[in-house]
């Protein structure tokens, strides 16, 4: 069977989706600051180094899918948000791609979120640096906020974080050195999900209220499994293949409830 390698598998979705890769039977290389088979910091420029070589090493520079789903919520501080969320995520496809290319059939899922389309005001400024690769520029964004380190900073950089990474998968998943090198790489934006991520945020006086407040249709929150699922079919499902730059929504129906008319955004010319 296949190799897979997981960032953040240690907890939550990670770790649920690492249970059932390996119950169909696949090896898993996981990524974490802890109980892994690579122990890497991805807030780190070294950390991210450390890790693309660990799992190149492990996997004999050949995968057949990856996940990234290492990632930090609020309360934290912002400019950590936004470099281990992005620019941790980002390094792993990136450094990691050619490990995938490598099998010539492989699967790539980053995990973004459904703050993505419901968090108001996200700075457009601090996703472009992003996205340009500048980690100082987005850093320094944040530091100048008059607001730097308020919840309403901290919430906008995770928004922020998951905007960004969910564009790189769709500016960089049709190309040549994606879709065209046989890598199928898609996004999957979760809504709340019971995982120490999520308990952190609602033990917290400021963010308990603002998440339990937040209208999920199907009602809160989701089980680490029931998207562990998801990103199970998008990995070894049959439907695999033809499934490239999407990002799919499991959010129990808020953004749909938010965002009810903004997209598929009409084509305008
Ligand atoms: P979690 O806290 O259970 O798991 C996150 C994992 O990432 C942990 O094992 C942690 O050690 C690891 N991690 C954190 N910082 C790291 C670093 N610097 N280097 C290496 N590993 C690091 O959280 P959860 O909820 O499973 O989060 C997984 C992903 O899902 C994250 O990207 C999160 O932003 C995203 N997400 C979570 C939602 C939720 O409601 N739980 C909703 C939408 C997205």
């Amino acid at each position: 069977m296949g190799v897979f390698a997981i960032s953040g598998a240690a907890s939550g979705i990670g770790a649920a989706t690492r249970n059932r890769i390996e119950r169909a039977g696949n090896d898993v290389i996981g990524i974490d600051l802890d109980g892994c088979e690579v122990v890497a910091d991805l807030g780190s420029t070294a950390g991210r180094a450390g890790a693309v070589a660990g799992v190149l090493e492990l996997s004999s520079g050949r995968l057949d899918g990856l996940v990234t789903a290492a990632g930090v919520g609020p309360p934290l501080d912002p400019a950590t948000i936004v470099s281990i969320n992005y620019f941790g995520s980002q390094a792993l496809l990136d450094g990691l791609r050619p490990a995938l290319t490598a099998t010539g059939d492989a699967q790539a899922v980053a995990v973004s979120s459904n703050s993505t389309t419901v968090t108001p005001s996200v700075p457009a400024a601090l996703v472009a640096a992003c996205l340009d690769g500048d980690e100082d520029q987005a850093r320094a964004l944040l530091a100048e906020r008059p607001d730097a380190g308020s919840p309403g900073a901290m919430i906008q950089a995770y928004a922020a974080s998951k905007i960004a990474i969910a564009h790189w998968v769709r500016r960089n998943a049709p190309g040549a050195d994606w879709a065209g090198a046989g890598v199928r790489l898609n996004a999957i934006a979760p809504g709340s999900t019971l995982t120490p991520l999520l308990e952190h945020g609602l033990e917290d006086d400021t963010f308990g209220p603002l998440i339990s407040g937040f209208a999920v249709p199907t009602g809160a929150h989701a089980a680490p499994d029931e998207i562990a699922a998801w990103i199970e079919q998008m990995l070894i499902g049959d439907g695999r293949r033809f499934l490239c730059g999407t990002v799919l929504f499991v959010d129990g129906g808020t953004d749909a409830l938010v965002r009810p008319n903004d997209w598929p955004a009409p084509y305008a010319l």
